[in-house]
């Protein structure tokens, strides 16, 4: 197949290309040229910005995969200029679509209904909109390419050249050993999905005639936050010892969900960890041994996580000082 990748070179993009150019498809990327330049120098590539210069693709591609789209104008500007160069456009969306708040539901599938407030300025680039504007988006593929397009809704995404460093927090604390801190109730949901599986489906399906929405991450009947804990636990150090720490203390403490004790959230947004893939398992959806993400996400990240992603964690010593008072 010929395939035009609107980005390519960070993370989801970047591995999707290696398997792309692996299975012996022609690919081409488009993007600025900022992010790993040196990398795939075996391919074709267009430099440009796809916020003005999305004229200067003028081939015609059997699939465009999009994984750097996140306002509806520009996805506008965009499909407008591929409608008749590029035969299915396959659009990277995010679970981030729905809305996380709702209680009322066992899990969210992909049928409306469920949505964030899509009452949002488009312009605004803040996280607070992201879920809207990639919804948005989504509509502007739909409109353009009807019956031709995949909208992929990935929850987290985890895996080596992840850049938020938010996977690699426990293997790496739990490598140091002793008592380690794990946030609020043992049964609290928790999904996310190997960037490897999530490509290689894509890849897989980009091949055949699917078309539609799809959910993308793991079965929230099947993991919480005990089960992956004691996981990484047995992976990575079995000397480990966990220490469980109630949702009011850690608040109590100013322990901020998410970024400074990573894959934990608060009650009321457990919804975002409640996402119902079936329809992709339908259609092929794999997921490898936790532990093989667990220990290779590891082993990519030993140095980097040091680096760049200690001052958002939780720091040792607030850690030990919390465990110490409970
Ligand atoms: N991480 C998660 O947990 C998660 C969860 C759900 C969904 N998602 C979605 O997954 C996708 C993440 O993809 P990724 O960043 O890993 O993809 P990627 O394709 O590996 O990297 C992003 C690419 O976009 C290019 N790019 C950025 N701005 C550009 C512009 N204005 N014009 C042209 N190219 C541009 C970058 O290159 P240059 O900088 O050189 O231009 C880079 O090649 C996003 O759509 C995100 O919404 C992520």
């Amino acid at each position: 197949m010929k395939i035009l990748v609107l980005g390519g070179t960070k993370f989801v993009g970047r591995h999707f290309v290696e398997i792309a150019i692996k299975c012996g498809h022609d690919v081409t990327l488009f993007n600025r040229g900022n992010t790993n330049l040196d990398l795939f120098p075996e391919v074709s590539k267009i430099k440009g910005d796809r916020l003005k210069e999305i004229d200067k693709i003028t081939d015609n591609y059997d699939i465009v995969l999009d994984t750097s789209g996140y306002f509806p104008e520009n996805l506008k500007y965009v499909t407008s200029h591929l409608k008749n160069k590029v035969g299915k456009y396959i659009f990277i969306s995010s679970c981030s679509v729905y809305d996380h708040t709702n209680q009322d539901l066992e899990s969210f599938t992909e049928s409306d209904g469920t949505l964030v407030n899509l009452n949002i300025d488009h312009t605004d680039d803040t996280p607070e909109t992201y879920g809207a504007r990639k919804y948005l988006c989504e509509q502007e593929v739909k409109k353009v390419f009807p019956g031709k397009h995949l909208i992929l809704r990935p929850g987290l995404i985890v895996g080596p050249f992840d850049p938020t460093y938010r996977f690699p927090y426990w293997a790496d604390r739990v490598s140091e050993g002793g008592d380690v801190l794990a946030p609020g109730e043992k049964d609290a949901p928790l999904q996310f999905i190997d960037v490897r599986d999530l490509v290689e489906w894509t890849l897989r399906v980009a091949e055949e005639d699917l078309t539609g929405t799809y959910n993308l991450t793991t079965p929230h009947q099947n993991l919480n936050l005990e089960k992956f804990l004691n996981l990484t636990v047995k992976t990575i150090n079995p000397n480990a010892k966990l220490k469980w720490v109630s949702e009011k203390k850690l608040r109590d403490n100013d322990v901020t969900c998410w970024k400074m004790l990573p894959l934990w959230v608060y009650k009321e947004i457990q919804g975002f960890l409640k996402v119902d893939s079936s329809l992709a398992i339908k259609q092929g959806l794999t997921f490898r041994p936790i532990e093989n993400t667990i220990l290779e996400t590891f082993k990519w990240s030993k140095d980097i996580y040091k680096a760049e992603f200690a001052n958002e964690a939780l720091s040792r010593s607030k850690e030990a000082k919390i465990l110490s008072s409970t």
